[in-house]
């Protein structure tokens, strides 16, 4: 399935590059421009980074049930990690929100 249509980038891309980049650190905090730089394109409407976020923690959490992740380093790792999306989604929405008053 087409994810980005500004790059031509499937969600199996994707995944297979949040993949690698978890085993390169299992525990870091990935991000879609994390991503896209890993997969040497960058985004050009961020329309897609919403759905790029959600393939991240879905793509994350099956990443650790295949290793032996505790559920407790799995638990605390995906509240970390979903807390970070949440901020930074949030902080994404007052940016366009200001960008649309200045305008
Ligand atoms: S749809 Fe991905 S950058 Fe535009």
């Amino acid at each position: 399935m087409l994810v980005c249509s500004c790059n031509f980038i499937t969600e199996q891309e994707i995944i297979e590059t949040i993949d690698s980049l978890l085993d390169e650190d299992c525990w870091q905090l990935i991000v879609p421009a994390k991503v896209y730089h890993a997969m040497q394109k960058r985004g050009r409407c961020c329309g897609c980074f919403p759905n790029v976020v959600d393939i991240i923690i879905r793509t994350t959490e099956n990443y650790h049930a295949r290793r032996h992740s505790t559920d407790d380093e799995i638990f605390d790792f995906m509240t970390r990690l979903k807390q970070f999306h949440e901020e930074n989604r949030r902080a994404d929405l007052e940016r366009r929100q200001k960008g649309h008053r200045a305008a």
